[in-house]
């Protein structure tokens, strides 16, 4: 333990990120944002992130990022995080994550960068399309980690997908530590309860991402109602008539009840019994992630249409950010033999 993590009586510090790459879906909210408003803004304090520079590490549109990291952060508190209560910030208004990241891209090596899974897989995808690979691609696991650490960050809530990422951060912690005296908290993944992994309705075998090419399968926050019914009536189950919650043999039809049971509480085992067929499955499916979204898009509207309250808090939320962020960094830039700052 360290002198941060050590801290009595100090509470629980958490990190989250979201990354204005495409519209925030209903994988997000379920697996994520949701949590985060009802549960982990109260119970640490709490810091949630959009991380617009993550964006930057595929080919992108400046006027797309602008508009949709507005648009996350303006959901974000739409889906009812309270500024009065968390910080919600944007990544790029606080200098100290990049300072930081250079930190950590001297502390990790070349293979361990080249070895995650994320970037094999988005680089094969890049090159095939013909383009070139960002640098920052093969970077991006020492920005996160920087994310992380300079907030003396104890929990990353995080889906299955990220878990890997958190591992590589808590060893770059420890390595640096090590090497220079103690300086991170050494951060932990938590696993939500029910760890929705919500799937894209059209092909049940991969998550829901907001990235896709392909929107049919994948439900926004932000989607009229009429388009979420329309998605979700058409989402692709096996052809059997009945309802039974087999993830294995039937993704397709556990999703939805996944998504119901997740919208409505209950176990996706014991609604399955309630339906009698499929159509009715969809048909309730649909309702309830209709209803679950109307105060969130009602509220987006609200602020949308104030976006100078929106900035006022992104501002608020950046100056905390930093306040918290910068020592640490300093002490960082210090400890491996940086002259002090002044
Ligand atoms: P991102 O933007 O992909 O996802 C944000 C959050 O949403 C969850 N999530 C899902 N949950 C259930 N079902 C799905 N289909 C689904 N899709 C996404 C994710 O688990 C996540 O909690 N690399 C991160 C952003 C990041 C970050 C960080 C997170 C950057 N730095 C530091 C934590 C700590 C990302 O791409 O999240």
């Amino acid at each position: 333990m360290n002198e941060w993590a050590g801290a009595k009586g100090a509470r629980t510090r958490i990190f989250c990120g979201v990354r204005p790459t495409g519209h925030l879906t209903l994988g997000n909210y379920l697996g994520a944002m949701r949590r985060w408003a009802e549960v982990d803004q109260y119970r640490a304090d709490a810091l949630f992130c959009v991380v617009d520079l993550h964006a930057l590490t595929v080919e992108h549109d400046p006027a797309r990022v602008r508009r949709l990291s507005r648009q996350a952060a303006t959901l974000l508190l739409a889906s009812g995080l309270d500024p009065q209560v968390c910080t919600v910030f944007v990544q790029s208004q606080v200098d100290a994550h990049v300072r930081l990241s250079y930190l950590m891209e001297c502390t990790a090596s070349d293979g361990e960068m080249r070895r995650m899974l994320q970037y094999k897989e988005k680089a094969a995808r890049e090159e095939r399309r013909g383009g070139s690979v960002r640098l920052s691609l093969l970077t991006y696991p020492a920005l996160r980690a920087a994310d992380i650490l300079a907030y003396g960050t104890h929990e990353v809530p995080v889906g299955e997908d990220q878990a890997p990422h958190v591992e590589l951060t808590r060893e770059l912690a420890v390595r640096f530590n090590r090497r220079y005296g103690a300086t991170f908290v050494v951060p932990r993944t938590v696993r939500p309860p029910v760890a929705a992994r919500v799937k894209d309705l059209q092909d049940p075998a991969s998550a829901m991402g907001k990235a896709r090419a392909r929107t049919s399968g994948v439900v926004h926050v932000l989607d009229e109602p009429a388009a979420v019914r329309r998605k979700v009536l058409r989402a692709v189950t096996d052809g059997e008539p009945d309802v039974s919650y087999e993830p294995e043999r039937r993704p397709g039809v556990a999703n939805l009840l996944e998504v119901l049971a997740a919208c409505g509480g209950g176990e996706p085992q014991r609604l399955a019994g309630e339906y009698g067929s499929c159509g009715a499955l969809k048909e309730a499916a649909a309702e309830a992630v209709v209803e679950m979204f109307r105060p969130v898009r009602a509220r987006h509207a609200e602020l949308a249409a104030d976006p100078g309250q929106v900035d006022a808090v992104l501002r608020a939320g950046a100056e905390r950010a930093r306040g918290l962020a910068e020592p640490r960094v300093d002490a960082a830039f210090e400890a491996v033999g940086l002259l002090p700052r002044g």
